[in-house]
């Protein structure tokens, strides 16, 4: 059985992180599972980084707890001024030490025999929050799903050996009735999918949760001046 923190097993009663988002977490059965690995799954522009920002941010001012971003898509200063537009102060809780930004978007252009995996970020000490957005251009170097799927797995391990509660960020590849789930989607704990189903309508689903108990239905979000509020009780309509 993985361990997720000194001598401390899975059980099927985990604990609950919260998410930071208004609304979310009882769709979540509680929060964010704490340990696991959650993958925020959507296609561009859907708020998936707002999401993992909001949950760092969250973490931080309201639960002492510290958080890290990896971040292959954008530069530090570029993930703090967005942020800073929708209430959150990066900056300032990085002065604190509480909130760490590795800057990874030099990994995209490294040449396509990398190694993906076994990313630096040490200690087993609980209240750690870590969020890798996104693993898309990582896993793009393998053509071929049958090596996408290991290499997968060794990000999602890599983070699972931290201890800390982890979103993973990851592009939505297709949509429709039927299509093909991807590799990440079996590998993670749970998923959290955001779309975009019509001008200006913007969803979230959770689609899989292991162990707990979840809303499966879409319900709207919207994204405001203080960042994403789901509307848990509302049904989108078709
Ligand atoms: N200050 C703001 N107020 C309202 N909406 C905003 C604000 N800032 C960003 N947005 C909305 O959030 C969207 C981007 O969210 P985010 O960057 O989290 O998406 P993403 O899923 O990470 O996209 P990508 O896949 O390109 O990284 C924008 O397209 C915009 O519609
Ligand atoms: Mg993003």
């Amino acid at each position: 059985m993985p361990m997720t923190t000194e001598g401390r097993e899975h059980s099927a009663s985990t604990s609950k992180l919260p998410s930071g988002i208004d609304g979310l977490d009882s769709m979540l059965g509680g929060g964010i599972p704490e340990g696991r690995v959650v993958l925020v799954l959507g296609e561009p522009g859907t708020g998936k980084t707002i999401l993992c920002s909001q949950y760092l941010h969250w973490g931080a001012t309201e639960r002492n707890e510290n958080g890290v971003f990896i971040g292959m898509n954008e530069p530090k200063s570029r993930l703090v001024t967005e942020m800073r537009d929708l209430g959150m102060d990066l900056a300032s809780l990085e002065k604190k030490r509480q909130f760490g930004y590795v800057d990874a978007t030099e990994v995209r252009r490294i040449p396509e025999q990398a190694r993906v995996g076994r990313i630096p970020v040490g200690g087993k000490e609980l209240g750690l929050a870590i969020v890798l957005d996104s693993i898309s251009d990582l896993v793009f170097r393998f053509p071929r799903i049958e090596e996408r799927r290991p290499a997968i797995l060794d990000i999602v391990e890599a983070l699972q050996s931290t201890g800390a509660t982890c979103l993973l960020t990851s592009e939505l590849l297709s949509t429709g009735e039927t299509r093909r789930l991807q590799p990440e989607e079996y590998l993670a704990e749970g998923v959290i999918m955001l779309r975009i189903v019509r001008k200006g309508v913007r969803t979230i689903q959770i689609s899989k949760m292991r162990g707990t108990k979840i809303d499966t239905a879409p319900r709207p979000f919207v994204i405001r001046d203080n960042g994403i509020e789901v509307l848990a009780r509302e049904e989108v309509y078709a």
